[in-house]
């Protein structure tokens, strides 16, 4: 059975920002389905096009690191252990197209930095700007609060004293009260007729992150997995998903759970801290798993057993 299944980032969203996550989760598994004929067409279009709308933390729409740059991770990889990705890309926003020249056209697994833009450069890619207004304009006032918070007043703007250098925790206490920052990581997973598998992430990593900072979304086990079985994409907190080796866990956890993506998905996430972590995983019968322990996790599923396009917040 062929299957696709799409999420636009774990988190908390608000009724605005949820039906425009939701539109954006339709549009991917539209654009993903007309490719689905090949697992790895399928995903990469699904993926190019949530990079492409702006809505997501990922490609054009993707959060600024502490320098005021886009700093983009992706990765692909297949059920036949064909994997690319790129890490700290700045220069071109399709991140996954270009993970997916790394798989084809390189003899490595992950690029990063100057070294994918140069890459990048060289594959064809035109060389873009990133940034969008709203996001330069949070920048620049999130920056101010973050540094003002180690300054002479030192205070956060809610009176809690800040002590230089819990700057991690000042960060968390950001993404706290503005969820949307952290989250909007977009992946994608699919099986073809033929049960090839495939897997896609694409993320624009955590706002006023350090210059260099690596997600767990542009690396193989943690944020983006697939076995001849099983494909996996992760959202989250990716120092989290790191640690636990998120993804490989849960691929192992399957043959452990009866080949139940749902159960494999909802055990994996025992262990792993709150409001952290959101997962879909898809097997090459078409069975799923979608699961979550932040608040809402959007995302969207087809399939040839149901003609219409299913979207949720679960
Ligand atoms: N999971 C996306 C990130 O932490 O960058």
């Amino acid at each position: 059975m062929r299957r696709l299944v799409v999420h636009g980032g774990a988190g908390r969203v608000t009724p605005e920002n949820g039906s425009s996550a939701l539109e954006g989760v339709r549009g991917a598994l539209e654009v993903g389905w007309s490719e689905i004929d090949d697992a790895t067409e399928s995903v990469v279009a699904a993926v190019r096009w949530m990079e492409g709308s702006r809505r997501f933390n990922c490609g054009r729409g993707a959060v600024l690191n502490l320098q005021g740059r886009a700093e983009l991770d992706a990765a692909l990889m297949t059920g036949q252990r064909k994997a690319g990705a790129v890490s700290n890309l700045s220069w071109t926003s399709h991140a996954i197209e270009v993970a997916r020249k790394v798989m084809e056209e390189t003899p490595h697994v992950l690029l990063c930095g100057r070294g994918a833009d140069r890459f990048a450069r060289a594959m064809g890619f035109p060389r873009e700007r990133i940034g969008l207004p709203a996001r330069r304009k949070l920048y620049t006032e999130l920056r101010g609060e973050l540094l003002e918070g180690r300054g002479s007043r030192g205070r956060w703007s809610d009176g809690r004293p800040s002590h230089h250098p819990a700057w991690w925790a000042s960060l968390q206490k950001l993404v706290k009260r503005y969820p949307e920052l952290l989250h909007g990581t977009v992946g994608a997973v699919a099986v073809d007729r033929r049960g090839r598998i495939a897997a896609a992430t694409s993320t624009g990593g955590i706002f006023l992150k350090m210059e260099g900072r690596v997600s767990d979304s542009s690396l193989v086990g943690c944020g983006t997995y697939a076995d001849p079985d099983l494909g996996i994409s992760v959202t989250g907190v990716g120092e989290v998903i790191i640690r636990h080796t998120f993804a490989r866990s849960l691929a192992e956890g399957y043959r452990a759970h009866g080949r139940d993506p749902q159960a494999a998905s909802q055990a994996a996430l025992r262990g792993v801290p709150k409001d952290s972590v959101g997962v879909i995983a898809l097997d090459r019968k078409g069975r799923f798993g979608v699961a979550k322990n932040t608040t809402h996790l959007a995302h969207g599923t087809r399939s040839d057993g149901s003609s219409s396009v299913r979207v949720g917040l679960r």
